[in-house]
């Protein structure tokens, strides 16, 4: 694999991983099928920076976002936080499991990164 793949077929549902990409920590985390029909649940009114679920996440499983806090630029903590997704330990940003601002002085949501899938289970960065 070029080192801007990802495989993500070893990953089990529930469970993250923190890739290096340009530097950056990249954080992948599959989802069930619960907690996306709960992240597409989300009014938009509820959200500082809105987005839905879907613009985030091309395929609903995986949602891949960079691992830098918007804030001040700390590295969040994967499946912490009260809304399932993230926790910023610096300020206390919470985000949910679409990586989006749901509490705390973040802004903006967790940036997706650009990627595209190149197989079914096969990202490429960039
Ligand atoms: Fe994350 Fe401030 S840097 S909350």
């Amino acid at each position: 694999l070029a080192f801007s793949e990802f495989d993500l077929s070893q990953l089990e549902v529930g469970k993250a991983v923190t890739v290096k990409w340009r530097g950056k920590p990249i954080f992948i985390r599959k989802r069930s099928q619960e907690e996306i029909e709960r992240e597409a649940a989300v009014p938009m009114e509820y959200l500082r920076d809105p987005e839905t679920d879907e613009e985030r996440a091309i395929k609903a499983e995986y949602i891949i976002v960079i691992g830098i806090c918007p804030h001040l630029g700390c590295v969040p903590l994967c499946d912490q936080g009260e809304f399932n997704g993230w926790f910023c330990p610096c300020h206390g940003s919470h985000y949910d499991l679409s990586g989006r601002i749901r509490k705390g002085p973040a802004p903006l949501n967790l940036e997706v990164p650009p990627y595209k899938y190149i197989q079914d289970e096969l990202i490429l960065m960039g």
